[in-house]
């Protein structure tokens, strides 16, 4: 996916008119869940958060270094109280939220999502475009591995993410697409 500055200019509904309290991007690595919710921030005019910021301002140390340390584990169980967190403090105005990619394939993490009502959008892109975007974007992703790792991954995971209440095609659209289909999808315009 590619990005490009600005935007269509629209009208979009305020959370309180919708009863959304929150959209939440699902998907694998290099889905486009930071770049997409950044841009349905800015069009929506609802703050954006990444999971994964959070847990590293928790921490006090990268995503890298929490694997590196203290293991894949660990790291689950501090995703998990960072996404109670998040969840526990949202109010009525809405909130964009990127999870990491394996966030969403946590029966606990996607448990939670359903109980508090919040939407959930499963950003979708064939695996070899999803490593091409990972291999491009120079990003230390401890799980990354080589083509293979990746592909069986992806393939593991994939049925999880179809549990999300929406599904967006990323392939071969921007940014601003995706997060303009998202919104009217979502009836969110
Ligand atoms: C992970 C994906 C990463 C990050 C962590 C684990 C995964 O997020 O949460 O490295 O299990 O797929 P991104 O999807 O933003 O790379």
């Amino acid at each position: 996916m590619s990005t490009r500055p600005g935007g269509p200019s629209e009208t979009t509904k305020s959370a309180s008119v919708s009863g959304l309290r929150a959209v939440v991007l699902v998907g694998f690595m290099g889905a486009g869940k930071s770049s997409v919710g950044a841009a349905l921030s800015r069009r929506l005019g609802w703050p954006f958060e990444d999971l994964d910021v959070r847990i590293q301002a928790r921490e006090q140390r990268s995503i890298e270094q929490i694997f590196g340390q203290s293991g894949e584990a660990v790291f689950r169980q501090l995703e998990h109280a960072a996404l109670r967190s998040l969840v526990g403090e949202l109010g009525t105005s809405g909130k964009v939220v990127a999870l990491g990619g394996g966030a969403f394939a946590q029966a606990n993490n996607a448990a939670l999502l359903e109980e508090a009502g919040l939407s959930t959008v499963f950003l979708d892109a064939p695996a070899e475009e999803l490593f091409r975007r990972c291999q491009e974007q120079q990003l230390e992703r401890p799980l990354r591995g080589d083509a293979k790792e990746f592909h069986r991954l992806y393939e593991n995971r994939r049925p999880c993410y179809l549990r999300a209440g929406l599904r967006i095609e990323t392939a071969g659209k921007d940014v601003e697409e995706v997060a303009g289909e998202a919104i009217t999808r979502l009836g969110l315009r």
